[in-house]
């Protein structure tokens, strides 16, 4: 049996804007694959939070309790300035000669916006087979997203190379910010969910194409970013993959991942049955912005 949902604080909209002067290239340990990895994630998560955006925003309407009603608002407002402050790192990255624009319309044409996208496409066949039933997949696919990010957000802050010493300080502060409102909202497309429809196999089957979208687009771009990086060490590389591998893999972050992802599969699971409240409670203690 499930515990009951703890009662949570209503979320908050932060409208904070981060500064990125003098933001190292290689601003992860110097590494290029582990930035390449976390840039990556720069321009696919403003374009997968304004899908979320969109998935869970046109079920407003429909929601009986009034507070969720508010609370998708509050939702599509904090992940609208995500998506508003890692976009803003792309100036960086174009100075860096790092080129974001080109993965980014790739992105966009290939997963959301062409003719021949994953958006476009499934919506068109499962709206085929039952009206509804392409929006239901879509917030299906954003509630999975939505728990990948909140176990990213949970194990970013357990992590013991998550520190000013080895990534750069206004970096961290941005993904630490970002991690908070995840591990904040992630019950609400999960509710809303709920509220739309209970089935237990629409939520599974979204989880499985959330894992191949967001694995096989930040892999995507991390490969692009390597490409396109002239400053780039081959001769430090395998080292650095190495690196990576021990501590996403096998590290704390691999650990925290397999545990709480394993754990939406459950059929009685819900989000805040992972307790990781304190998490934002002590980022945000000491923030002017909080
Ligand atoms: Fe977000
Ligand atoms: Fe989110």
């Amino acid at each position: 049996m499930t515990a009951q949902a703890p009662k949570t604080n209503p979320l908050k909209v932060r409208n904070v804007h981060f500064k990125f002067d003098e933001v190292p290239k290689h601003w992860i340990l110097g590494s290029t694959i582990a930035t390449h990895f976390i840039n990556s994630m720069h321009i696919v998560f403003p374009e997968g939070e304004k899908f979320f955006i969109r998935s869970v925003r046109r079920y407003a309407k429909d929601m009986k309790d009034k507070n969720l009603v508010k609370e998708i608002n509050n939702f599509c407002g904090q992940e609208g300035v995500h998506a508003r402050e890692h976009e803003r790192f792309w100036e960086v990255m174009n100075e860096q000669n790092l080129q974001p624009h080109r993965f980014a319309n790739f992105l966009k044409k290939t997963a959301f916006s062409g003719k021949y996208s994953y958006e476009k496409v499934s919506r068109n066949i499962l709206e085929k087979i039952k009206p509804g039933l392409g929006d239901k997949f879509s917030l299906s696919v954003t509630t999975a997203l939505e728990h990948y990010t909140a176990i990213l957000a949970h194990a970013l802050f357990l992590e013991p190379i998550a520190t000013n010493d080895n990534i750069a300080p206004q970096m961290l502060e941005l993904l630490h910010w970002h991690a908070a409102e995840e591990i904040e909202h992630k019950a609400l497309c999960f509710d809303v969910l709920k509220e739309v429809d209970d089935s237990y196999i629409l939520r599974v089957s979204g989880m499985s194409l959330a894992t191949i979208l967001l694995f096989g687009y930040i892999t995507a771009g991390q490969v692009y970013f390597i490409a396109v990086d002239k400053d780039k060490s081959i001769v430090k590389m395998p080292f650095e993959t190495y690196f990576l591998i021990k501590t996403i893999v096998f590290g704390q972050i691999g650990k925290e991942l397999s545990k709480n992802l394993l754990s939406y599969f459950r059929r009685d699971f819900h989000p805040n049955d992972i307790d990781d409240r304190h998490l934002v409670d002590n980022f945000f203690k000491d923030k002017a912005y909080a």
